[in-house]
């Protein structure tokens, strides 16, 4: 049975996770380790040794649970403003005319839709193949098998600069171990929690963290549009610290246990303790206030959010709805205040869930890595030829289907 191992790398915490195919399409979880992070923000690399060891303690346990001696290579989210997707277009002709299609076929129709796209400075990080389209007939996922003289794909090719790719990269191989492949964040977020219903409506998945909220767009059954942007729940606390003059701490506390991310209609007399710096004891505010603070922010990042998908041009795409994930997305009313930025859909808040009733917030970005992983591969990287990640190409149609 095949494994994986994933790397989740947040703002707050990095997850790894081992993880295998169970057969039915559902995954078994072989191994899950949570450490805190260093040296990672907004999706970014800022401090690669942290990293390096951030990464290093979690390979490490994950072995250890496993009873592996090491973890030489990991599938590796990365996300952050520098990463970007386009949708590109390829074509090949079918020679002889009307023969079948074959999977080697659809490989070269996707490596030459993200052949003339690559600016210099930038490294492909991942392609997605969105759908074919054969003789100029109906879009179709998989044309594997179907009779054709002229094969067409239209791919979301997905690149970041190359130095913050790099960076990714060496902080695996300064401890011996190296990249199988890269996963685009907000995809990754999206699998993880959307359900294949979602999916095949068209949905928008907002994962918000600590330091970033990463966004992906489904439609027509493929991603349409994902990126990153550079705020999260963090930025909510340390507001409250500043604007409180509070600690970050204190600001953390009162966030998760009072806060709320609709301040309307909370009592002028609903009031809370907070413990001031500089201050010999807590003082009582108005619980309102700490609620208009949490809701300016939650606010700006829903409207950035919602600007980026209109921008996209999917808005009216997406009737399954906009399903919220990610720490930032335990905030009470979240589903209330996101509900008025996006009127027109459902939203609801959600976490994936694992067997046993584990905790898994936060957790959507490594369980949908592993699960692209081990339900897309019989999609086309066993034919790639090529070992590098760079290589790899997988779509996303059969683990819809199998969801
Ligand atoms: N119950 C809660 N209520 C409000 N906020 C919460 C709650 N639980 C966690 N958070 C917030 O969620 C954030 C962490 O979320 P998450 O674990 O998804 O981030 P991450 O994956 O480490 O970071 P990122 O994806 O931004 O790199 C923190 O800002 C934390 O304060
Ligand atoms: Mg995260």
């Amino acid at each position: 049975m095949k494994e994986c191992v994933v790397i989740d790398l947040g703002g707050s915490k990095t997850v790894a996770l081992a993880a295998k195919s169970a057969g039915d399409g559902k995954l078994q979880i072989s191994g899950m380790i949570r450490v805190d992070s260093r040296g990672m923000k907004k999706g970014t690399i800022v401090d690669l040794d942290g990293v390096a060891r951030t990464i290093d303690t979690a390979l490490r346990h994950l072995a250890n649970d496993l009873g592996k001696e090491t973890i030489d290579a990991a599938v590796v989210t990365i996300s952050g403003a520098q990463v970007e997707g386009v949708t590109v277009q390829g074509f090949k002709p079918i020679i002889p005319k009307n023969r079948t299609i074959t999977s080697q076929d659809v490989m070269e129709v996707v490596n030459h839709s993200k052949a003339g796209f690559l600016p210099s400075e930038r490294l492909q990080v991942q392609t997605v193949p969105r759908g074919f389209r054969v003789d100029d007939g109906k879009m179709v996922m998989d044309p594997v098998g179907l009779p054709g003289s002229k094969l067409e794909v239209n791919s979301y090719l997905i690149t970041g600069q190359g130095a913050h790719v790099q960076l990714f990269e060496r902080a695996l191989t300064l401890n011996h171990r190296k990249v199988d492949q890269f996963i685009f964040g907000p995809l990754a977020s999206g699998l993880g929690i959307l359900t294949a219903d979602e999916i095949a409506k068209g949905a928008i998945c907002i994962d918000i963290g600590a330091t970033k909220t990463d966004i992906a767009v489904f439609a027509g059954g493929s991603l349409a549009f994902a990126c990153s942007i550079p705020a999260g729940g963090d930025n909510v606390t340390s507001d409250l610290s500043q604007l409180l003059n509070a600690s970050l701490e204190e600001s953390e506390r009162l966030k998760v246990a009072e806060g709320q991310a609709l301040s309307n209609g909370i009592s002028e007399r609903d009031a809370i303790d907070v413990q001031q710096q500089g201050q010999p004891g807590p003082r009582p505010m108005q619980r309102r206030v700490l609620c208009e603070i949490i809701e300016s922010r939650m606010r700006e990042i829903g409207r950035i959010a919602k600007l980026q998908v209109e921008k996209s041009g999917y808005l009216k795409s997406v009737p399954g709805g906009v399903v919220l994930t990610g720490g930032g997305a335990k905030l009470k009313g979240i589903e209330e205040l996101f509900g008025q930025i996006f009127p027109e859909l459902p939203v609801r808040a959600g976490e994936p869930r694992l067997l046993g009733g584990k905790d898994a917030v936060g957790m959507a970005g490594a369980l949908g890595a592993a699960q692209f992983i081990l339900q897309s591969q019989d999609d086309l990287s066993t034919i790639s030829g090529g070992e590098s990640w760079s290589d790899k190409v997988r779509g996303i149609w059969s683990m819809i289907s199998r969801k």
